[in-house]
């Protein structure tokens, strides 16, 4: 077998068979398949493609490139294919695991301009998220829940591939998202899991039909391996939390531990709901109430507590979350007229979010980021506060433009915005 027909089969769009896609996984982990081989099929497959068959087969080889979890007693696990102030999971996990489900979570970085968990889990001081299995299982056996950095032994061609992808162009491939995010899933051994498969200006997918596919494949692949897979779609458009940076994401998830109604609120609890409700197989309607009475009698928020503190942490910011927003440079952007806000875009929030990072003193980048102080569809006047920026320098003229432009205002308000849009079986 030879790669140079492997990549010409794929450049005019073949299927390529389960025997071809192993020797060029395990060929280009051993290094005899070189990067620019490797490349140029990647650039094949965002070309033309992948049958839902060669996908199937992608990802259990890649799943099989590293070391698969199994466990002692049946957890789930929640995933988001990554978002804009999205901090569901610092709510999702402690919640779930308050309800009684063991919550096995194996979360990543933030990946281009969306925002990652771990990087969050970071806030609550003396957190380790590098964690071998027996403390990983120690924590899960006493609490119930863990938050843990996705291990290097697991799925070890994505994470070559990933690297690949990201220099090459070739990130936005249905099937390859499906296969990378699928075959990290499938090897961190949860029985139900929950995607969130988010669509707009802040996500991976652009349109809500290419949300749909990828949702419909991952599902595909997750039931053929045997688990109990669900997806649902949400809308990225506008960033999921009023807070959009690392200290602000938590404090925004902590204020939903705490009672706080808002879109990151709504849809942390209907994805709790879902999660529960496939799990147990109970009524829906019945787990969104159980969701609410885990919240509201500060279960969850207790939860949240106990594995920040097993896992090394203080958890001190949970009693109080305002020292999460405390900052060298706190400065409040105000609007200029009497208008209607019409969207906030989520992609400039995040890219205004990671210059703010990227300029901002290393032991404090953490910091950097904004709160929203209003929402889609809100009537503003002059110099109301529009949104507060948090910086370890001095805000420029040039930096409040920025932010600024992430505002779409309007006479009258005239979006139909729609936070959760279906659910895919
Ligand atoms: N997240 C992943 O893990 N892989 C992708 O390809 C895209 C998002």
């Amino acid at each position: 077998m030879y790669i140079y027909d492997i990549i010409e089969k794929k450049r005019y769009g073949n299927e390529l068979t389960k025997e071809e896609i192993e020797f060029t996984i395990a060929g280009f982990v051993k290094g005899d398949i070189t990067e620019a081989q490797m490349s140029a099929l990647l650039m094949a497959i965002t070309i033309n493609g992948m049958t839902d068959k060669e996908a199937l087969c992608l990802t259990k080889t890649m799943q099989n490139s590293g070391k698969s979890y199994k466990f002692p007693f049946k957890s789930v696990d929640k995933h988001s294919t990554g978002g804009v102030g999205d901090s569901t999971t610092l709510i999702v996990v402690p919640t779930l695991a308050a309800m009684g489900l063991r919550v096995s979570k194996m979360s990543g970085k933030a990946l281009g301009f969306t925002g990652g968990t771990i990087d969050k889990m970071k806030c609550f001081d003396g957190y380790n998220p590098e964690m071998s299995e027996e403390k990983f299982l120690d924590i899960i056996r006493k609490c119930g829940c863990v938050i843990m950095s996705q291990s290097s032994d697991i799925a070890v061609a994505d994470k070559l591939i990933y690297a690949l992808r990201d220099k090459t162009a070739t990130v936005d491939s249905i099937p390859l998202i499906a296969s990378s995010i699928m075959s990290k899933k499938l090897a961190s051994g949860a029985d139900t899991i929950l995607l969130d498969v988010k669509y707009g200006t802040g996500a991976f997918m652009k349109t809500i039909d290419d949300a749909k596919k990828l949702a419909k494949l991952m599902v595909k692949i997750g039931k053929a391996d045997g688990r109990n897979v669900n997806a649902v779609i949400t809308n990225m458009n506008v960033p999921l939390s009023d807070g959009v940076g690392c200290n602000q994401e938590v404090y925004s998830a902590i204020k939903v531990l705490h009672g706080e109604n808002s879109r990151l609120a709504e849809l942390s609890k209907y994805l709790c709901a879902k999660l529960y409700s496939e799990a147990k197989g109970k009524p829906f309607n019945e787990c969104k109430k159980m969701v609410s009475d885990a919240i509201a009698s500060g279960k969850a928020a207790e939860k949240l507590r106990e594995m920040v503190m097993l896992g090394g942490g203080n958890a001190d910011i949970i009693d109080h979350p305002e020292k999460l927003l405390i900052s060298d440079y706190v400065v409040k952007v105000t609007s200029k007229k009497n208008t209607y806000v019409n969207n906030i875009n989520a992609y400039k929030v995040a890219k205004f979010v990671n210059h703010l990072k990227d300029s901002a003193v290393e032991k404090q980048k953490y910091r950097a980021g904004i709160m929203l102080n209003v929402h889609v569809g809100d009537e503003i006047h002059e110099n109301d506060t529009l949104a507060t920026i948090y910086s370890s320098r001095k805000v420029t003229n040039e930096m409040i433009e920025e932010l600024l432009a992430c505002f779409e205002f309007s006479d009258k308000y005239s979006s139909n915005y729609k936070l959760i849009e279906e659910s895919v079986k």
